[in-house]
């Protein structure tokens, strides 16, 4: 089978390296890829920069299956477009990627089904959002409802700071995304992701992982794309099943029930609050970085799973007792001014260490960063401790000038 991956980062990376090592899979595309993806899957033509010409590309070298890694490819519409040609792609639709790129969307959805999630209300305007912020009795989180790089949310600590969120968000900080606004009850309580596989009412679990979001030690420091993260996650078998019972579940057969043909990931950022589980967010897409400490954990073959979740097969996933620990190299100053260009020596690795690359290019045969988040460095082990010491030794091996990273990936957990 021929597979192409979309996405550049170490997400992607991650999903073809687990891709690849299934035996159906012949040959894997990636566009854009990276040099890390590059070693095992083959470069689409940098000619092709639209995903119209993506679509013919992959008409005309047959591809079986697309699988789309970033949220941006969704929302414009990549699954509806190649669909359209009868070619096969595991992605959701641009209409079922409201979910996640319209907050508001996704918020009359769970009230809809009643999925648990803190209370809010929507805002055209800023005149409306002042006028609940003034009333609410509760703290707020102020997010833009469109698509904003993760960027547009702002947890605040006073009504102040609840204005000047809602003046930023309607004085264009985030443009088109800012235009309408979702205002939030502030939930407490640890963070965890779920990432279901999704196809019509047929679905998967993966196990439940733990981003680390803050750049700095112990939670500290601006959000960021994701510097660590760990799987699985223990959070008891009770807890387990009332996620699937009162969220997972829900969310999936209300698309269902709404006519939304959802295939692909369905990604719940769920908060563990005093009052039981609440959704935070939905996602259409694995998550970066959990993506890259999962894939190392799952026996089966991902290439199997996907195909047996669309043909309607029933799907069991095989994982490794282990556990994972990722802790993403950064460049000195992300999420803020950083270096590019920084020249990397990766290190030789053991059988429980993996690299993936997150921001990284070739340039004159030399593996250079090129983003913020640089690399993924993940260890395995047969618990939490012997996996941050995997993963902590090859991170402390990897040279490259002005490294930075969080030390305490997997030091509180739930
Ligand atoms: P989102 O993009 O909606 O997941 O928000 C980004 C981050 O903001 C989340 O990972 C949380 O840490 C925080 N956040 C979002 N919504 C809430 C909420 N209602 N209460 C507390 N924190 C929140
Ligand atoms: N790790 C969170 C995300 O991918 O959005």
């Amino acid at each position: 089978m021929r597979v192409l991956v979309t996405g550049q980062g170490g997400r992607e990376h991650a999903l073809t390296w687990k891709l690849a090592q299934s035996p159906y899979v012949k040959e894997i595309y990636a566009w854009p890829g990276n040099p890390g993806i590059f070693e095992i899957a083959k470069p689409v033509s940098k000619e092709i920069d639209t995903l119209l010409a993506l679509k013919e590309f992959a008409w005309k070298e047959k591809i079986d299956l697309t699988i789309v890694g970033p949220e941006k490819h969704l929302a414009a519409g990549i699954a509806d477009l190649f669909q359209a040609e009868g070619l096969q792609v595991f992605g959701p639709s641009k209409n079922a990627a409201r979910l996640e790129s319209s907050k508001a969307f996704a918020k009359a959805f769970m009230v809809r089904h009643q999925i648990p999630t803190a209370k809010y209300f929507e805002a055209d305007t800023e005149d409306s959002a002042c006028s609940y912020i003034q009333e609410a009795k509760y703290q707020l989180v102020i997010k833009a409802d469109g698509l904003a790089q993760g960027k547009g949310v702002y947890v605040t600590d006073s009504k102040q700071e609840a204005f000047l969120a809602v003046q930023q968000l309607f004085g264009g900080a985030f443009g088109e995304a800012g235009r309408k606004v979702v205002i939030e009850e502030r939930l407490t309580g640890p963070e965890i992701s779920v990432f279901v596989l999704v196809h019509q009412q047929n679905y998967c679990l993966l196990p439940i992982a733990m981003d680390h979001k803050r750049a700095y030690d112990n939670d500290l420091g601006p959000n960021t794309g994701g510097m660590g993260a760990i799987a699985p996650i223990n959070i008891g078998s009770e807890l387990e099943v009332e996620i699937e019972e009162k969220i997972i579940r829900p969310s999936v057969l209300g698309l269902s029930a709404e006519g939304i043909d959802f295939c692909g990931v369905l990604f719940i950022g769920l908060m563990l609050t005093p009052n039981g589980p609440k959704v935070l967010e939905y996602n259409v897409r694995m998550g970066d970085p959990e993506t890259q400490a999962l894939m190392p954990l799952i026996d089966s073959d991902l290439y199997q799973v996907i195909t047996a979740l669309l043909d309607h097969k029933p799907i069991s996933l095989d994982l490794k007792k282990m556990v994972s620990c990722c802790v993403i190299v950064a460049a000195k100053g992300y999420p803020d001014k950083f270096q590019r260009g920084m020249s990397i020596t990766l290190p030789a690795l053991n059988r429980d260490q993996f690299i993936f690359h997150s921001g990284t290019e070739l340039k004159g045969g030399q593996v250079v960063s090129v983003g913020g988040r640089v690399l993924s460095v993940v260890g395995l082990g047969s618990n939490l401790t012997t996996a941050k010491q995997n993963a902590y030794q090859a991170v402390e091996k990897v040279i490259m000038p002005d490294k930075f990273y969080r030390r305490d990936i997997g030091d509180n957990m739930v």
